[in-house]
C-alpha cells in the first residue's frame, strides 16, 4: 500500500530509485533504460555546467517518455576562481611526474536557482537535494510548477528539521553503508534505520527511501519489511556491464571481499565519502580545502590515474554491498533480478 503510494508519486512501476552518481559514471542511455524498466532514473547535476546538464536532460528525454529525477548538490556559497593546492597534493603530483602549477582553476558552476529554472523549463517533476537544502523561494517556485522534492539526510534530526519546515515530499535516508559522499546537510552522525523509521509517527504521509548497502532483491524486501517505502541503489548499478566506470574501477570493486577494504575519507574532495582504501583516500593533509575546492585540487591526479589505469590515485566510491557482488551483470538482467529475485 505504502509502496504503491511512492510509485504513484514517482510514476514508476517499482519503488526503486537508481541513485544519482555524479562524475559521468552513468550515460543518458543507461538512465533511460532504467526509466523504461519502471525504476526511477536519476540524472546527477553535480560538477556539471548548465549546458551539460541540459544536454543530459535532453538526451534522456529523447530516449524515454518515462519520468526521471535530477539530483542537485545544493550549495549557496561563492567560491574563488583559483585556489592554491595543498602542499601534500603538490608533492603527490611531483611524485607522479605531473606537476605543472601550484594553483588550480575552478569552473563556474550554475547556481541552484538556475538549475531549478532549467528543470522547470524541462518539466522534470522530481528532484533530490544533496549537501544542502533549497531556499524557501526556490522550493516554492519548484512546488508551484508541480515538482516533488526528495531531501537526502543521514539522521533523524536532519529529516525532522526539513519536514517540520514543510520543505520535503520524500526523504532519502542514506545510511552508513552507502557508497559515495555523505549527502546530508548538517554533517550529522548517521542514525540507524530504526531511529529514522520513528519519523512515520509524526509524518505518516511522507515516503521514506532507504539508501546504502542495498544490492539485491533480498535487501529490498528487508527495507520494505522494516517499514521503508522504497529504496535507492548506487553501487549495484555501478557494478553492471553498461556503467561507464573505468575497467580499473570495476576490477577494484570486484576484488573487494571485506568491508575493511572500504573507508570514509575527506581527502579526495573535502567532504566525507565512502570508497575503496587507496593512496589517495589515505592522503593526510595538514589543511583540507572545503568541498568542492579539494575536488578540483585533486582533479589532475585523478584524471592522470584514470588515463593510466592507476587504481591507487582514483576516487573509487563504493558502498558495503559491493563486497557481496562477484560478477558484473548486464543492466537488464540486474534490474530483472531486483524485482524478480
Ligand atoms: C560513484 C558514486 C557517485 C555518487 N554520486 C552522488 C551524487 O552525485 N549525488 C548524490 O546525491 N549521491 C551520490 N552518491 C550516493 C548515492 O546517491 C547513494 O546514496 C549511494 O550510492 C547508496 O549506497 P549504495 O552505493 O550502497 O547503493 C554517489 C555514490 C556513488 C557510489
Amino acid at each position: 500500500m505504502k509502496t504503491r503510494f511512492l510509485c504513484q508519486l514517482l510514476e514508476t512501476q517499482y519503488p526503486i530509485i537508481q541513485a544519482p552518481m555524479a562524475g559521468g559514471i552513468l550515460s543518458a542511455d543507461f538512465i533511460a533504460k532504467v526509466c523504461e524498466f519502471g525504476i526511477l532514473g536519476s540524472i546527477p547535476s553535480g560538477y556539471l555546467s548548465l549546458a551539460q546538464l541540459e544536454a543530459s536532460i535532453e538526451a534522456v528525454k529523447s530516449m524515454t517518455d518515462r519520468p526521471f529525477q535530477v539530483n542537485l548538490f545544493v550549495d549557496h556559497s561563492e567560491y574563488p576562481e583559483k585556489i592554491d593546492k595543498p602542499v601534500e597534493v603538490i608533492e603527490l603530483e611531483k611524485s607522479l611526474g605531473i606537476f605543472i602549477s601550484h594553483d588550480c582553476s575552478l569552473p563556474k558552476l550554475p547556481s541552484t536557482s538556475d538549475i531549478i529554472d532549467l528543470i522547470i523549463a524541462h518539466q522534470v517533476t522530481a528532484i533530490s537535494t544533496t549537501f544542502g537544502v533549497l531556499r524557501d523561494e526556490e522550493y516554492q517556485r519548484y512546488k508551484k510548477a508541480g515538482g516533488h522534492v526528495m531531501v537526502t539526510v543521514n539522521s533523524f534530526a536532519e529529516a525532522h528539521k526539513i519536514l517540520s519546515a514543510d520543505h520535503a515530499d520524500m526523504i532519502v535516508y542514506q545510511n552508513a553503508l552507502a557508497g559515495g559522499h555523505k549527502g546530508g546537510f548538517n554533517d550529522a552522525e548517521y542514525d540507524i534505520d530504526a531511529v529514522i523509521l520513528t519519523l512515520k509517527k509524526d509524518y505518516p504521509k511522507i515516503p521514506l527511501i532507504k539508501s546504502g548497502g542495498i544490492v539485491n532483491q533480498q535487501d529490498i524486501l528487508l527495507a520494505l519489511e522494516q517499514g521503508f517505502d522504497g529504496v535507492q541503489i548506487g553501487t549495484g548499478f555501478l557494478m553492471t556491464q553498461e556503467s561507464s566506470a573505468s575497467e580499473t574501477y570495476k576490477q577494484a570493486l570486484l576484488g573487494l571481499c571485506d568491508d575493511k577494504q572500504l573507508m570514509q575519507t575527506s581527502s579526495i574532495t573535502g567532504r566525507k565519502a565512502r570508497g575503496i582504501v587507496n593512496e589517495l583516500a589515505m592522503l593526510e593533509l595538514s589543511q583540507l580545502p572545503v568541498f568542492p575546492l579539494q575536488h578540483y585540487a585533486t582533479k589532475a591526479i585523478r584524471d592522470h590515474a584514470k588515463n593510466h589505469d592507476l587504481p591507487q590515485y582514483q576516487s573509487l566510491w563504493a558502498g558495503s554491498g559491493a563486497v557481496s557482488i562477484t560478477s558484473l551483470p548486464l543492466l537488464e538482467d540486474y534490474m530483472f533480478s531486483l524485482v524478480n529475485g
